[in-house]
Protein backbone atom coordinates (compact mmCIF):
# COMPACT_ATOMS: atom_id res chain seq x y z
CA UNK A 1 0.00 0.00 0.00
CA UNK A 2 1.61 3.80 -1.00
CA UNK A 3 2.07 5.81 1.63
CA UNK A 4 -1.09 7.53 3.15
CA UNK A 5 0.16 10.96 2.95
CA UNK A 6 1.43 10.78 -0.34
CA UNK A 7 -0.92 12.21 -3.54
CA UNK A 8 -3.66 9.85 -4.56
CA UNK A 9 -2.64 8.09 -7.67
CA UNK A 10 -5.04 6.24 -9.78
CA UNK A 11 -4.48 4.06 -12.53
CA UNK A 12 -6.99 3.80 -15.47
CA UNK A 13 -6.65 0.74 -17.90
CA UNK A 14 -8.89 0.18 -20.97
CA UNK A 15 -8.61 -3.35 -22.69
CA UNK A 16 -8.49 -4.56 -26.30
CA UNK A 17 -10.63 -2.22 -29.17
CA UNK A 18 -11.15 0.66 -27.16
CA UNK A 19 -8.23 2.53 -28.24
CA UNK A 20 -10.46 2.14 -31.60
CA UNK A 21 -13.03 4.41 -29.62
CA UNK A 22 -14.50 6.93 -31.96
CA UNK A 23 -14.79 4.32 -34.76
CA UNK A 24 -15.67 1.59 -32.98
CA UNK A 25 -19.43 1.10 -33.59
CA UNK A 26 -20.20 4.54 -32.43
CA UNK A 27 -23.87 3.85 -32.21
CA UNK A 28 -22.78 1.61 -28.90
CA UNK A 29 -19.49 3.00 -27.45
CA UNK A 30 -20.05 6.93 -29.05
CA UNK A 31 -18.12 8.92 -30.90
CA UNK A 32 -15.24 10.07 -28.55
CA UNK A 33 -11.55 8.53 -28.89
CA UNK A 34 -10.03 6.79 -26.26
CA UNK A 35 -7.18 10.19 -26.28
CA UNK A 36 -10.03 12.38 -25.50
CA UNK A 37 -11.72 10.55 -22.48
CA UNK A 38 -7.79 10.54 -21.05
CA UNK A 39 -7.58 14.25 -22.00
CA UNK A 40 -10.58 14.97 -19.45
CA UNK A 41 -9.82 12.05 -17.03
CA UNK A 42 -6.14 14.04 -16.47
CA UNK A 43 -8.13 16.86 -16.11
CA UNK A 44 -11.00 15.35 -14.01
CA UNK A 45 -8.06 14.58 -11.79
CA UNK A 46 -6.04 17.64 -11.60
CA UNK A 47 -9.82 19.28 -9.42
CA UNK A 48 -9.72 16.42 -7.67
CA UNK A 49 -6.27 16.56 -6.78
CA UNK A 50 -5.06 13.35 -7.81
CA UNK A 51 -2.91 12.01 -9.93
CA UNK A 52 -3.81 9.93 -13.00
CA UNK A 53 -2.01 7.63 -15.47
CA UNK A 54 -3.90 6.20 -18.07
CA UNK A 55 -2.74 2.38 -20.04
CA UNK A 56 -4.39 0.38 -22.98
CA UNK A 57 -3.63 -2.57 -24.43
CA UNK A 58 -5.30 -5.15 -26.45
CA UNK A 59 -3.01 -8.08 -25.09
CA UNK A 60 -4.02 -9.93 -22.00
CA UNK A 61 -0.62 -10.67 -20.54
CA UNK A 62 -0.03 -6.86 -21.05
CA UNK A 63 -2.56 -5.77 -19.02
CA UNK A 64 -1.83 -8.54 -16.32
CA UNK A 65 1.87 -6.78 -16.22
CA UNK A 66 0.41 -3.80 -15.87
CA UNK A 67 -1.97 -4.66 -12.87
CA UNK A 68 1.39 -6.16 -10.77
CA UNK A 69 3.16 -2.62 -11.13
CA UNK A 70 0.62 -0.83 -10.07
CA UNK A 71 1.05 -3.42 -6.66
CA UNK A 72 2.36 -0.88 -3.81
CA UNK A 73 2.50 2.19 -6.12
CA UNK A 74 -1.43 2.94 -6.49
CA UNK A 75 -4.19 3.83 -4.49
CA UNK A 76 -6.96 2.55 -6.79
CA UNK A 77 -7.99 1.25 -10.40
CA UNK A 78 -10.31 1.94 -12.94
CA UNK A 79 -10.93 -0.53 -15.29
CA UNK A 80 -12.55 -1.55 -18.20
CA UNK A 81 -11.53 -4.61 -19.69
CA UNK A 82 -13.72 -4.51 -22.79
CA UNK A 83 -14.13 -8.16 -23.80
CA UNK A 84 -11.63 -9.69 -21.41
CA UNK A 85 -14.28 -8.45 -19.02
CA UNK A 86 -15.96 -11.80 -19.94
CA UNK A 87 -13.45 -14.13 -20.30
CA UNK A 88 -10.54 -13.39 -18.14
CA UNK A 89 -9.12 -15.46 -15.33
CA UNK A 90 -5.58 -13.83 -15.37
CA UNK A 91 -7.27 -10.49 -15.22
CA UNK A 92 -9.28 -11.46 -11.99
CA UNK A 93 -6.67 -12.99 -10.17
CA UNK A 94 -4.27 -9.98 -11.24
CA UNK A 95 -6.73 -7.42 -9.34
CA UNK A 96 -7.30 -10.00 -6.87
CA UNK A 97 -4.21 -9.76 -5.19
CA UNK A 98 -4.31 -5.96 -4.65
CA UNK A 99 -5.17 -4.34 -1.22
CA UNK A 100 -6.89 -1.01 -3.09
CA UNK A 101 -10.39 -0.26 -4.64
CA UNK A 102 -11.17 -1.03 -8.22
CA UNK A 103 -13.44 0.20 -10.22
CA UNK A 104 -15.08 -2.01 -13.15
CA UNK A 105 -16.69 0.19 -15.73
CA UNK A 106 -18.16 -0.04 -19.12
CA UNK A 107 -19.44 2.21 -21.95
CA UNK A 108 -22.45 0.39 -22.73
CA UNK A 109 -24.91 -1.22 -20.39
CA UNK A 110 -23.39 -5.26 -21.21
CA UNK A 111 -26.65 -6.25 -19.67
CA UNK A 112 -28.34 -5.02 -22.18
CA UNK A 113 -26.65 -6.84 -24.36
CA UNK A 114 -26.02 -9.87 -25.38
CA UNK A 115 -25.95 -12.64 -22.93
CA UNK A 116 -21.86 -13.79 -23.05
CA UNK A 117 -21.56 -9.78 -22.15
CA UNK A 118 -23.43 -10.29 -19.00
CA UNK A 119 -21.06 -12.16 -17.18
CA UNK A 120 -18.47 -10.62 -15.95
CA UNK A 121 -15.13 -12.42 -14.48
CA UNK A 122 -14.16 -9.20 -12.23
CA UNK A 123 -17.80 -7.89 -10.54
CA UNK A 124 -17.65 -10.04 -7.52
CA UNK A 125 -14.51 -8.65 -6.45
CA UNK A 126 -14.85 -4.95 -7.63
CA UNK A 127 -15.65 -2.15 -5.57
CA UNK A 128 -18.35 -0.95 -7.44
CA UNK A 129 -19.59 -1.06 -10.86
CA UNK A 130 -20.87 1.47 -13.99
CA UNK A 131 -22.26 0.68 -16.94
CA UNK A 132 -24.00 2.25 -19.78
CA UNK A 133 -22.97 5.93 -19.25
CA UNK A 134 -20.79 5.94 -22.44
CA UNK A 135 -17.54 7.58 -21.96
CA UNK A 136 -19.07 9.97 -19.18
CA UNK A 137 -18.36 6.59 -17.19
CA UNK A 138 -14.90 6.81 -16.69
CA UNK A 139 -15.53 10.54 -15.12
CA UNK A 140 -18.36 9.24 -12.51
CA UNK A 141 -15.71 5.92 -12.07
CA UNK A 142 -12.95 8.77 -11.07
CA UNK A 143 -15.00 10.58 -8.74
CA UNK A 144 -16.58 7.80 -7.03
CA UNK A 145 -12.92 6.29 -6.76
CA UNK A 146 -11.53 9.28 -5.76
CA UNK A 147 -14.60 9.55 -2.76
CA UNK A 148 -13.48 6.11 -1.57
CA UNK A 149 -9.74 6.89 -0.72
C1 LIG B 1 -17.29 -2.95 -23.14
C2 LIG B 1 -18.31 -4.06 -23.28
C3 LIG B 1 -17.65 -5.37 -23.70
O1 LIG B 1 -18.63 -6.40 -23.82
C4 LIG B 1 -16.98 -5.19 -25.03
O2 LIG B 1 -16.30 -6.39 -25.39
C5 LIG B 1 -16.07 -4.02 -25.08
C6 LIG B 1 -16.45 -2.79 -24.40
C7 LIG B 1 -17.94 -1.59 -22.85
O3 LIG B 1 -17.21 -0.69 -22.47
O4 LIG B 1 -19.14 -1.41 -23.04
O5 LIG B 1 -15.05 -4.05 -25.76
O6 LIG B 1 -16.43 -3.26 -22.04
Amino acid sequence: MPEKTSQKRILVINGPNLNMLGRREPHIYGHQSLEEIDGQLMKLGKKLGIEVETFQSNHEGLIVDRIQQAMGNCHGIVINPAAYTHTSVAIRDALAMLEIPVIEIHLSNIHKRESFRHQSMIADIVAARIAGFGSHGYMLALEGLAKML
